[in-house]
């Protein structure tokens, strides 16, 4: 399946960008290097040269300017040929890389790809990630050898958490969980509530280290391509959510091809969160080796078992529980569809006006 294009995709996280360095990643099929100006500003361009296609990131970066290991060639930040040390120095009107917009935003790199115009105000909202929202945030990366598709479903499903991460993130009382879906615009919202469980290892060490039984909730938000908020925790049987006992957290999707993805998770406790320096370093590998030792090895097997077969030509097996999962693939075929239209329309001859006058009226 095409990508979305026209959307914000996160890149990597703000600290994989250092001054003086470049940082390369390919990105919705594209290779991309990135790299700051001397003033600290981000740029995102094309990684080929155009002159014999050596991926920019292996030369080096001169007065804001990125040369390439080969044969020299200049490009500024905006993607134009600005030196051209052969010959004369004319620079060649076909000798630029294309330049893409960027931003830092709540410590990521935001990228959009698109042919469509970029505002950096529809940016998804991460703010709990700020320093200054005052959470206690811990952050990672895993490379996904399967389609973001994939680990889409993943997310949206949590009926998996009993099975997959059992007595981590899961119990075995949590299947067949109340579970609603919310439709806003194209987002998504998949809650699940379970009262009265078994509390899984994650939850009894943010609460209260007693193994008692909990209400919980995994209430888990999409924000079309591939941006998820998951707000998840526990309480007392019956009662109210406390200053602590949950936390929320952050799934991002960005493809690197179509079967391969980048996949930054964090998560973001509130501050009344009550976890000894131990306890919250053991939450941060918990948390990692459920998406690394658990997920991994299951989303990597489903899409080498899918091979090249498109997804619905295979004839999945429907259940309830794959009500989200579902409404976010035909989200995504309709958004593609949309972008493909618009994209065929502005690629057609205009016109004329002489084409849309109504034909004259007969006799
Ligand atoms: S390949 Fe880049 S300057 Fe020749
Ligand atoms: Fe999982």
């Amino acid at each position: 399946m095409a990508f979305v294009k026209n959307a914000w995709y996160v890149a990597c996280w703000t600290d994989d960008v250092k001054q003086g360095e470049m940082f390369h990643r390919q990105l919705l099929g594209e290779p991309v290097v990135f790299y700051r100006k001397s003033d600290g500003e981000l740029v995102a361009l094309q990684d080929r040269c155009p002159h014999r296609f050596i991926p920019l990131h292996l030369g080096k970066i001169v007065n804001d300017a990125v040369e390439c290991a080969y044969h020299g060639l200049q490009f500024d930040c905006s993607g134009k040929c600005v030196k051209n040390p052969h010959g004369e120095g004319k620079i060649p009107a076909a000798a630029k890389v294309r330049s893409y917009p960027a931003y830092d935003k709540h410590t990521m790199v935001w990228i959009w790809m698109g042919d469509e115009p970029a505002d950096p105000a529809t940016i998804p909202d991460y703010s709990v990630l700020d320093a200054e929202a005052g959470y206690k945030t811990s952050g990672g990366y895993l490379h996904m050898e399967a389609a973001y598709e994939l680990m889409g479903e993943n997310l949206l499903d949590l009926s998996h958490i009993t099975y997959l991460h059992d007595g981590y993130l899961g119990s075995p009382e949590q299947v067949g969980a109340d579970q609603t879906l919310e439709q806003d615009g194209d987002c998504i919202q998949c809650n699940r509530w379970m009262p009265n469980v078994s509390v899984p290892g994650i939850f009894d060490m943010i609460y209260r280290q007693d193994g008692k039984p909990v209400d919980m909730w995994t209430n888990m938000r999409w924000i079309p391509p591939s941006c998820f908020l998951l707000d998840s925790g526990v309480h007392e049987p019956g009662g109210q959510r406390a200053d602590h006992g949950w936390y929320y957290g952050i799934h991002i999707l960005t493809p690197e091809t179509e079967r391969s993805t980048h996949y930054h998770f964090a998560a973001a406790m509130p501050s009344g969160t009550n976890l000894s320096p131990e306890d919250d370093a053991k939450f941060r590998k918990m948390r990692r080796h459920a998406f690394e030792v658990q997920d991994k090895p299951i989303i990597d097997a489903q899409q080498q078992a899918i091979g090249d077969a498109d997804f619905w030509d295979l004839g999945p097996v429907l259940l309830t529980v794959d009500a989200g999962p579902v409404r976010m693939r035909r989200t995504l075929e309709r958004m593609v569809g949309e972008e493909q239209k618009r994209k065929a329309a502005k690629a057609a001859p205009q016109k004329s006006h002489a084409d849309e006058r109504e034909p004259a009226a007969a006799g």
